[in-house]
């Protein structure tokens, strides 16, 4: 049985003082959950913060991206292994903002996941189409493209340790949201692709969906069989909408 993960993305959004109200007040209203994870991912500055406040806490912590390499003249990356001395579980890789804005490839992408895998560190890898390659009927293979790539790199073996995010490029940040059949559909392939390369590692990788999820579709999205918890974004910056998607997540 998949446990569901609701992990936050803040992007870039924060401050010390709106954080340390954020971050506590989701500690302690998190105790009462359970049967669900849940997590946020934060601009590196506030990694340490995270730590300090959450250490303890049942909400895990993360960043939003990481450097392919391990160590040396790269100026203004972070590394994996930096970033588990900050106590990270999670690293979100392949973010459609940075493929779009940041010019990563599909090979960049990998090569992010297998660093964070060396490290220790739980990939969450984002996939999605945007809406043109959807309207061309492209959206299945855009998609096994972008995981063929993660899995020649790293393997079913390395897929096991990651959480897989759909993200329709056209959901995120966009108030569309992908109709529950809709991101079901997409779930259902991802899964069974994989499935075929190595079953017992598709029927137990959690697969998360993401693009304008908030507390008033969540419970709708959450209950189709293969959408295993959330990757939010602007709701995951407000307590009590992202509390209500980790209730929703509760089952
Ligand atoms: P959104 O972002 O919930 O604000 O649409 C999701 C994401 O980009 O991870």
């Amino acid at each position: 049985m998949r446990q569901k993960l609701v992990a936050g993305n803040w992007k870039m959004h924060g401050s010390l003082a709106a954080n340390q109200i954020l971050l506590t007040a989701l500690a302690s209203q998190l105790e009462r959950l359970n049967g669900m994870r849940s997590a946020v991912c934060v601009p590196f500055p506030y990694l340490a913060q995270a730590q300090t406040v959450l250490t303890g806490s049942c909400l895990a912590w993360g960043a939003q991206d990481v450097s392919q390499y391990e160590k040396g003249a790269y100026t203004g990356e972070v590394s994996a292994s930096m970033l588990l001395e900050f106590g990270c579980r999670y690293v979100i890789v392949g973010h459609s903002e940075r493929r779009a804005l940041f010019g990563e490839t599909d090979a960049v992408v990998a090569a992010k996941f297998a660093a964070a895998l060396v490290a220790g560190l739980t990939p969450i890898l984002c996939v999605g189409e945007t809406l043109e390659e959807r309207d061309a009927g492209r959206a299945e293979s855009v998609i096994a493209q972008q995981l063929d790539a993660v899995v020649a790199e790293s393997g079913m073996a390395g897929l096991a340790k990651s959480v897989i995010a759909y993200e329709p490029v056209w959901a995120i940040g966009t108030g569309k949201t992908a109709s529950p059949a809709q991101a079901q559909a997409v779930h259902a392939f991802i899964r069974s692709k994989l499935a075929a390369l190595d079953p017992d590692v598709a029927a137990a990788l959690v697969i998360q969906y993401g693009g304008s999820v908030k507390a008033a579709n969540a419970a709708e999205l959450f209950a189709q069989p293969d959408i295993d918890g959330g990757l939010i974004g602007g709701a995951s910056l407000d307590v009590d909408e992202f509390m209500a998607i980790c209730h929703a997540a509760q089952g």
